[in-house]
């Protein structure tokens, strides 16, 4: 028995479980399938229906969006969010009305000339509204496709990217081009999800490689996490004989902006120096605390505490504006960086 080709299989899926009462495949035109492939770019399908009723009632056509004022179509827009697609729709609406005589173009390198319309959605407008042999990939596809192949690397990559679109070319079938896309997207969205995929009901298993792999979600390969760096700081905690604590107001800017914190420094040779210069040559000894790692967005810090014991309060420290003496418990009611807090909680 010959297995029949992708398209085959897919054309026949479909045609049982695939998507055909969206209200953008009824009364197919170019400028409903631009209008709605522009609103599903990052926002679901349920979401979308709505929006795209109202804005087709009010824009029937490109000539209607062309006319309208921006105002009027960012306010439809009002909640559906990226509003740099509302702004481009609008402007390609005009160019069309200028240059293309109200006529969406009907050529690839045509649409994607357009402000808005990369080759995925030109390819959607194609293949959907023009019934033109040409393959989309958009993130379903690239799923559905990665899957099926078993391609490695991050699909943002150029050289990925490349490969997948010669692929998505080479699957195409002869006829049924608008039927063939829709259900690459609804297989995307239905059966080959992201994180638990039904590959018992999906018509490509057969020779699906990432399926014979017994791991099909580790494609797509994910984009590369950016190593996070790494900041290393050392915080010089002076305790005097009667129990004050010496800290130091943060700059406005930067992190822990005007916050309380103990002195800091880069590394634990300025940290003595400022210590001796201050407090004197023979005073204490500066004892490493346990590490404190703090994560943040973009990176990670470690904090290297050392405590020393002074038998003076140095008047002179104070000089320093953004330098105080605090006892624990009014410190504790200062606004002070989580880490800090809890090592003031800590100590005795
Ligand atoms: N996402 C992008 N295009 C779509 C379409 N035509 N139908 C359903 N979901 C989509």
């Amino acid at each position: 028995m010959s297995l029949s080709s992708f398209s085959d299989r897919l054309l026949v899926w479909f045609d049982e479980h695939g998507r055909k009462d969206l209200p953008w495949q009824q009364g197919i035109t170019p400028y409903h399938v631009w209008l709605s492939e522009i609103m599903l770019q990052q926002t679901q399908v349920s979401t979308v229906i709505g929006y795209y009723m109202r804005f087709t009632e009010r824009y029937a056509d490109i000539t209607a969006l062309a006319s309208a004022s921006l105002d009027d179509v960012l306010a439809l827009w009002t909640g559906l969010g990226y509003y740099a697609r509302a702004r481009n729709l609008h402007k390609t609406a005009q160019i069309i009305v200028k240059q293309h005589e109200g006529k969406m173009p009907s050529t690839l390198d045509g649409l994607m000339a357009l402000p808005g319309i990369g080759r995925s959605t030109a390819g959607a407008i194609m293949a959907l509204g023009y019934q033109q042999r040409h393959p989309i990939l958009d993130g379903n596809v690239k799923r559905v496709l990665t899957r099926y192949a078993a391609i490695t690397g991050w699909p943002g990559r150029k050289a990925t990217e490349q490969q997948l679109w010669h692929l998505a070319e080479q699957l195409l079938p002869e006829s049924r081009i608008e039927h063939y896309i829709q259900a690459q997207m609804d297989l995307g969205a239905t059966i080959c999800t992201r994180s638990k995929p039904l590959c018992s009901q999906c018509p490509l298993i057969i020779d699906c490689e990432a399926y014979q792999t017994g791991n099909p979600t580790q494609f797509p390969t994910p984009k590369p996490k950016k190593a996070v760096p790494l900041r290393q700081i050392y915080w010089l905690i002076v305790r005097s004989e009667s129990g004050l604590i010496l800290l130091e107001q943060r700059p406005n800017s930067g992190i822990w902006g005007g916050l309380w914190s103990f002195p800091e420094f880069d590394n634990l040779a300025d940290a003595k120096s400022f210590y001796r210069q201050n407090f004197g040559l023979n005073q204490g000894v500066l004892l490493p605390q346990k590490t404190i790692r703090h994560i943040f967005t973009h990176y990670k810090l470690d904090i290297f505490p050392h405590l020393v014991h002074s038998s003076v309060c140095s008047q002179s420290i104070t000089d320093f504006e953004s330098l105080a003496w605090h006892t624990r418990n009014d410190a504790l009611r200062l606004g002070l960086p989580a880490p800090v807090k809890a090592f003031l909680k800590l100590l005795e």
